[in-house]
Parts: structure tokens; C-alpha cells; sequence
């Protein structure tokens, strides 16, 4: 059964574009069939494929509201379907939303852009009333600022929503720009770096996630000296 997973968030800049590639690319690298779907009219995941010397992994744009149907003819030669979001919440979102088995929600831990994808949240919630719990949605945090905790606050404003968060994200680190300059990953970079392993926990979560419908247990963290979340995130 192929998975369709949708990175979406109309926040500019939140890291819709490096988290696809990232999992896409991961994905690849474990042998799956995957196609990058580009549905940002800007182009930057083909711009990122464009870049590479030679093809890395199938990239395609798609960047029409009929992305549902459009994917139901394709996506029978895949085992992943991975889509990056466009940073509007218009019709393409909303096809996305349909076409998805989890949507994944990249978010830079502060108020303002946690604030600004409620309007993303309530779409997915209206649209898994009507279709049985699907998609599945999560939050990841992305661009950690190295050596900091998520905070107790950022983490309240983020349980508003009632969505489950990733254990992984990705920390700031300037491969992950630099690697995206030639149409690479931090993986093709150095499979053993601090981002390589960052792509794997995200990927392994995400495999978790649809397989057991529930992310990692939150509960075995201890918010108080956020000890172990610190190890989780910045390992
Ligand atoms: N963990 C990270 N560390 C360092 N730089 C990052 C990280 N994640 C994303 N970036 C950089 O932040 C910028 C925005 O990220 P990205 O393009 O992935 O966001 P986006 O949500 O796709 O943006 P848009 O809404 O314009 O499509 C890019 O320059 C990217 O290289
Ligand atoms: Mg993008």
C-alpha cells in the first residue's frame, strides 16, 4: 500500500521543503520506492532535484488543486508518496489534505508560528471528522536551536491543538542549507553527522507513527528536568 505523506504548513520558511526532501531522501537510501511530489508553484523541491549531478529520486511537480486525483494515477509504482507543501492554505492544501495518510506540520518552536498554523489545524481536524481519524497529523519541531530545551511554554502553546509532537526534529544546523545547494542531503553529505541522525529518528518515527496510529511516549519524559527530551532532540 503506498503511504501519502503531506508536509504542510502556510508558513513561509517553516521547513516544509527540508523536512520532504530529508524524509524522501531517507526513504530512498532504505531502498523504498519513493516520489517527491512538488505542489509549491515556487518550485524549490525541483529546484533542489534540478541541482543535483545525477538523479537522486524521482521528483515531480504537481502543483494543480486536483493533486488528489492527480496522485490516484501515479501513485500505484510508489511506496512513498511524500508532498511538499505550497506556504498558502488554499485549494492545494486542501487537495492535499484529501490525498494524505499523515500530514506532517514543521514548526519552528515560537508563539507566532505555532499561532499561525491554526487555521491549517482546524482543516485537518474538520476533514478527519468526515473520513474516519484519516489523516493522521503531527507536529515537528524544526530548526532547535542547539543546546536548548523545548520550553514548558512552547510546549503548552503547542498541546492547545490537541496534536501529537514528534520526539525528533531537526536542530539549526547549516548543512542542512548547504546540502540543499546541490541537491543533497546531510545523509549524502556524512551518513554518521548529528542531522543524519536527526533524518533517521524523524523517519523511523514516521513509520512508527502509521504503523501503531500513536508517536513515541511521551509519558517516559521527564518534563521537569527535560533531561531525556534534551537527549532525544539534540543527540
Ligand atoms: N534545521 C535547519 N537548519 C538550518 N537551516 C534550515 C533548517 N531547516 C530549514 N532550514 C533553512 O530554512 C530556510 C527555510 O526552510 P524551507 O525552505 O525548508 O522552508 P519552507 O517551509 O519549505 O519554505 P516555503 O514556505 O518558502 O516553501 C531554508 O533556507 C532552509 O535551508
Ligand atoms: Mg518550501
Amino acid at each position: 500500500m503506498t503511504k501519502i505523506i503531506a508536509v504542510l504548513n502556510q508558513k513561509g520558511g517553516s521547513g516544509k521543503t527540508t523536512l520532504s526532501t530529508n524524509i524522501a531522501r531517507q526513504l530512498h537510501l532504505e531502498k523504498e520506492r519513493v516520489l517527491l511530489v512538488d505542489s509549491d508553484p515556487q518550485g524549490s523541491a525541483r529546484d533542489w532535484h534540478a541541482a543535483a549531478d545525477g538523479e537522486l529520486l524521482k521528483v515531480v511537480g504537481l502543483d494543480r488543486p486536483t493533486l488528489d486525483k492527480d496522485l490516484e494515477a501515479v501513485k500505484s509504482g510508489y511506496d512513498w508518496i511524500v508532498i511538499d507543501g505550497a506556504p498558502q492554505l488554499q485549494k492545494m492544501a486542501i487537495s492535499a489534505i484529501k490525498s494524505a495518510d499523515v500530514i506532517l506540520i514543521p514548526i519552528q518552536p515560537s508563539p507566532y508560528d505555532i499561532w499561525a498554523c491554526s487555521d491549517l489545524v482546524d482543516l485537518i481536524k474538520a476533514r478527519q471528522e468526515v473520513a474516519d481519524e484519516r489523516p493522521q497529523a503531527a507536529f515537528i519541531i524544526s530548526r532547535m536551536i542547539k543546546n536548548t530545551i523545548l520550553s514548558r511554554e512552547i510546549r503548552e502553546v503547542i498541546e492547545e491543538y490537541q496534536l501529537p509532537v514528534f520526539l525528533g526534529g531537526t536542530v539549526q544546523r547549516v548543512v542542512y542549507a548547504n546540502s540543499a545547494s546541490s541537491g543533497k542531503t546531510p545523509m549524502d553529505i556524512d551518513p554518521d553527522s548529528e542531522a543524519s541522525k536527526e533524518v533517521r529518528q524523524i523517519v523511523e518515527e514516521l513509520k512508527y507513527f502509521i504503523a501503531e496510529k500513536e508517536v513515541f511516549n511521551h509519558e517516559s519524559i521527564d518534563y521537569k528536568t527535560n533531561r531525556k527530551e534534551e537527549d532525544i532532540i539534540l543527540r
